[in-house]
């Protein structure tokens, strides 16, 4: 469990290298960047190794439906992900969905990939 976790950890980081990318963002987004890359990466980065990806990838296309769906993802959680409504003020959640409204979506192909 523990070498899973790391290998885990390690990828979090890889993907979230290529975040560095987008740049003029505020200073909202910014720090919304910060919260998805401690909070996050860990569940929700494209995967280097052959393991699909244990959350979906968060981008704007998350976005698609309107924000309700996903805000309350984030407060509330599911079986299968914390919620943050203890960990980050509403405000903070607004700066992650700031955040990720400047991802671009990946392509559809790699994103199913599995
Ligand atoms: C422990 C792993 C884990 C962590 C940490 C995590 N998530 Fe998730 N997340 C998931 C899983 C798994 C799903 C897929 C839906 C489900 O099973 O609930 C998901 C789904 C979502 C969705 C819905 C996406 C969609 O397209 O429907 C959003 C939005 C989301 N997560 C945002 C976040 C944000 C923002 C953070 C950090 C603050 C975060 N998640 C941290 C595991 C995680």
């Amino acid at each position: 469990m523990k070498r899973l976790a790391l290998a885990c950890l390690i990828m979090g980081m890889s993907g979230i290298a290529a975040a560095r990318a987008a740049e003029n963002l505020t200073d909202q987004q910014l720090e919304g960047r910060r919260f998805v890359q401690q909070s996050c990466g860990l569940c929700h980065t494209k995967p280097t190794l052959t393991s699909p990806v244990f959350g979906p990838i968060l981008s704007k296309a998350t976005f698609a439906m309107g924000d309700d769906q996903p805000r309350k993802q984030i407060a509330e959680g599911s079986p299968n992900m914390p919620g943050f409504k203890y960990h980050f003020t509403p405000a903070q959640i607004d700066a992650i969905v700031a955040y990720l409204k400047t991802v671009d979506a990946p392509p559809a192909p790699a994103a199913a990939a599995k």
